[in-house]
């Protein structure tokens, strides 16, 4: 009997003994093609050479010295890296141990800058339903994941949310994209107005949507448009590239394909790619002078901060991405695995779309395409999907909510950055196989349903 509360307590979960490249293996000898890089997560696959031979040699200088006697300059590297590589206008960067973390970072930060610049009245954030942003108490209370958010709702600090940017259920069939995206934009402006512009501290958003909706860009000039509504509102745009990010999407950062620079970004999962628990706050340079100037310090710290084991996986990791230009091959197999899955799933009677944005692709299960009627979530049908690959030797990353936060089933892809066109073929091949075994379950037969 395991004494790990796990995430399901009823589930039996194999143990993974051991990993290399876009495999992981269990203790019986099975072998799992990881197409999900875990949660979008691993971006180098396992057991990088290059990556353990990083952190080796950091542990043999410094496991660990605590930021508040020193900085170490793995540490300062890395955020020199970050810095160098950043949207416009970023020239600073607060390092956490992941993704909910450099959430949590990014709401005090924004708060924090307005109480330095004498705005103390801004005290609302804005984000949007059918997203996530992780799952302590701030970011669970932005998050709107409604199946997580439930039983913790009287513990949540106040949030108020409009509508996501997901055209395939959300845009009318006699609305245009841009007309879309200016309706979504509308929506953010009246409520702005609602709250009072200059009570308002910051609109968050996933650039490109992961596990609530599975892989879901916005629509074109959405973002455009919500940067000039907050830059007139003095609100500034925290975007969150936890899981979009880091090369993904197919550039470093999902937000350069939208055209635009938040004010603070947090980014995690692929920063590190696995090798260690490491996430960052990257902030506009006119951010940490107000705070430079003004109180002198963010009061937030966490004890492993800038971990100096994390900040050396997480150098290596980028540097790898770099040498070797992984992000032309996440462009290049992105086509390729969005083309095979449009082929494997794009008559399928229980697959309602297929989107993403580089090795960032999402499928949205319904039970009727025509009507887009997501599956009863009493039949779980996401679990029943992991569980179906997982039998078949696939990690993919199923998730529910998309419809409404709560009903509609995706399946995320996101596998490793070095993942070439045979190991995409036999993904979408196992993936085919574990859909219509998963919905033949639940539906009876799949053909007399279709
Ligand atoms: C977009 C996004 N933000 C934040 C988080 C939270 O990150 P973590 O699980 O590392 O705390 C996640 C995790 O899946 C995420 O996908």
């Amino acid at each position: 009997m395991s004494h790990i509360l796990h995430r399901q307590t009823s589930h039996h979960y194999p143990a993974a003994a051991s990993a290399a490249g876009i495999v992981i293996r269990d203790g019986t000898g099975k072998e799992y093609i990881d197409a999900s890089s875990g949660a979008a997560v691993s971006c180098l696959g396992h057991s990088h050479p290059d990556v353990l031979a990083a952190m080796r040699a950091q542990l043999d200088r410094l496991a660990y010295a605590h930021t508040s006697f020193f900085t170490t300059q793995v540490a300062e590297e890395l955020a020199d890296d970050l810095v160098g590589h950043a949207p416009a206008g970023i020239g600073h960067v607060f390092f956490v141990s992941g993704g909910s973390e450099a959430i949590e970072a990014a709401l005090k930060l924004a708060r924090a800058y307005f109480v330095e610049r004498g705005e103390p009245q801004r005290r609302y954030i804005i984000a949007r339903r059918q997203s996530y942003h992780g799952i302590t108490l701030g970011a669970l209370a932005v998050g709107g994941r409604e199946q997580a958010r439930a039983a913790f709702v009287p513990l949540l600090i106040e949030a108020h949310h409009v509508s996501p940017a997901y055209e395939y259920r959300d845009r009318r069939a006699d609305e245009r994209p841009r007309d879309y995206a200016e309706r979504l934009a509308q929506e953010l402006e009246a409520k702005l107005h609602e709250l009072g512009g200059d009570n308002v501290i910051a609109f968050v958003a996933e650039t490109v949507v992961g596990a609530t909706l599975g892989a879901v860009p916005a629509v074109g000039g959405y973002f455009k448009r919500v940067r000039d509504i907050c830059d007139r509102h003095g609100v500034l745009l925290i975007l969150d590239e936890v899981m979009c990010g880091m090369g993904r999407t197919g550039t470093l950062h999902a937000c350069e394909q939208e055209g635009i620079s938040p004010d603070l970004m947090a980014i995690a999962k692929g920063l590190g790619g696995g090798y260690a628990p490491i996430g960052a706050l990257l902030m506009q340079e006119r951010i940490f002078d107000a705070v430079a100037a003004g109180s002198g310090a963010f009061q937030h710290s966490h004890t492993y901060m800038g971990h100096p084991l994390a900040c050396a996986a997480a150098l290596a990791v980028q540097q790898v991405i770099r040498r070797d230009g992984l992000l032309a091959n996440v462009q290049a197999h992105g086509a390729y695995l969005s083309r095979r899955l449009k082929e494997r799933f794009g008559n399928h009677p229980f697959v309602g779309d297929v989107r993403g944005r580089g090795l960032f692709q999402g499928l949205e299960l319904v039970a009727d395409r025509a009507s887009k009627q997501p599956f009863d979530p009493k039949m779980q049908l996401h679990a029943r999907v992991k569980r179906a690959a997982m039998a078949r030797g696939l990690m993919v990353y199923p998730s529910a909510g998309a419809a409404d936060g709560t009903s509609g089933d995706n399946v995320l892809l996101a596998p490793p950055f070095i993942v070439d066109a045979a190991a995409v073929d036999a993904i979408v091949e196992r993936l085919g196989d574990a859909i219509d075994a998963a919905t033949v379950e639940r539906t009876g037969s799949r053909m007399q349903e279709a």
